[in-house]
């Protein structure tokens, strides 16, 4: 198969990208999108034999669940069937957030097959905020099952040329929507009653942060050990090794635990570049690559993070060490994505 990469850098390319777009995906093909948090591999949701080329294409295992993007708000009720007693917190959140990079896990309607679910009886539905895909997935009528568009375990296309990089062959058509305005994957929360407060399960950190969500419940970092341990993942990077590069990567606590060994070739990635944080002069490093020159703005390490990644994994160097970022806002979901691309199992 040969993969066509559609433009929208002009209305009537945009125009004749999204109509390719919608006519593959009716016809039951795969086609990959781009969205504000990372390129997305799209089927039509409601088309279980088009959900299975998903699988399919990123070699993804079966029982890892599909995130469902929904048209707009009103859409909800199509795909989930909101419990009574988290539906003022559900509402609150989808107006907050929606369109926007926040997925929700929800108990899933018969129109979603399966397939999607990989067997659960809950669904994860988000509204994407990038304007092409909105325009597809409106020119298509139904929802679109999309998984982020690597090959499984690999580091997340956050650039229509990262897709092709991952799926080059694969698939007939990429979208170019430019580069992702977020550029980590949305944040996967389950809201679930509680007293006083509801409780904001929080299965995948990402650019919506537990800051952002305090107003509307509490937020927790759901403690996933138990799910990896049975391989029975309750959400995306549950999975101990994920985006992962294919040159080792290693996550230091800080400086004095990294000394390099002779011989061996670095490249470092560093939060934002200076000599007093320490890192900078303990290695005759190949490459410095910078999340975010200067003070360090978490939003932007955020953006940059996978596009880093993957250039870093272009070198020929023996390993990548990753300095730490700020456990705080957007890091969180930095650290996370980090600590997976650092796990080799
Ligand atoms: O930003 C994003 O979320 C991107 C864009 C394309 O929308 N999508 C994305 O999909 O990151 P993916 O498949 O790479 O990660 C979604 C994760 C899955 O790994 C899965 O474990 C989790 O969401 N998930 C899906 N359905 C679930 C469910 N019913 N319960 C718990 N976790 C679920
Ligand atoms: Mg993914």
């Amino acid at each position: 198969m040969s993969t066509e990469i559609a433009q929208t850098d002009t209305d009537l390319a945009t125009r004749e990208a999204v109509e390719r777009a919608v006519s593959l995906l009716r016809s039951g093909e795969v086609v990959a999108l781009p969205t504000e948090t990372v390129y997305g591999l799209g089927a039509d949701a409601f088309n279980a034999e088009a959900v299975a080329k998903i699988y399919e294409t990123k070699e993804r295992p079966g029982f890892d669940p599909l995130i469902v993007h929904i048209e707009g708000k009103r859409a909800l009720d199509t795909v989930a069937s909101v419990p009574p007693d988290i539906s003022r917190t559900v509402i609150q959140l989808v107006e907050t957030f929606w369109p926007g990079p926040l997925t929700l896990i929800l108990p899933k309607t018969d129109a979603v097959p399966d397939i999607v679910t990989a067997g659960l009886p809950t669904v994860a539905v988000r509204m994407s905020a990038h304007p092409v895909f909105k325009r597809v997935v409106r020119g298509l009528g139904h929802p679109i099952a999309a998984p982020s568009a690597n090959r499984f375990g690999r580091i997340s296309p956050t650039s229509a040329l990262a897709v092709r990089d991952e799926l080059d062959g694969r698939v007939p058509l990429i979208v170019d929507g430019g580069a992702c305005s977020r550029g980590l994957e949305s944040t996967i929360v389950r809201v679930e009653a509680g007293d006083p407060k509801p409780r904001l399960v929080i299965l995948r950190a990402g650019p919506v942060t537990v800051e952002d969500l305090k107003p509307f419940g509490k937020p927790e970092i759901a403690e996933h050990n138990e799910a990896v341990e049975n391989n029975a993942p309750e959400a995306p990077g549950m999975l101990a090794s994920h985006y992962a590069p294919r040159t080792p990567l290693r996550l230091v606590a800080g400086p004095a635990e990294f000394r390099p060994e002779t011989g061996k070739r670095y490249a470092l990635l560093s939060y934002r570049g200076q000599e007093k944080d320490g890192f900078l002069g303990l290695a005759d490093w190949d490459e410095v690559f910078v999340l975010s020159p200067g003070s360090g703005k978490l939003p932007e390490a955020g953006i940059r993070f996978f596009h880093l990644l993957r250039q870093l994994d272009q070198l020929p160097v023996d390993e990548i060490i990753a300095e730490p970022v700020p456990e705080r806002g957007i890091g969180l979901a930095i650290l996370d994505r980090l600590r997976k691309a650092s796990a080799r199992s």
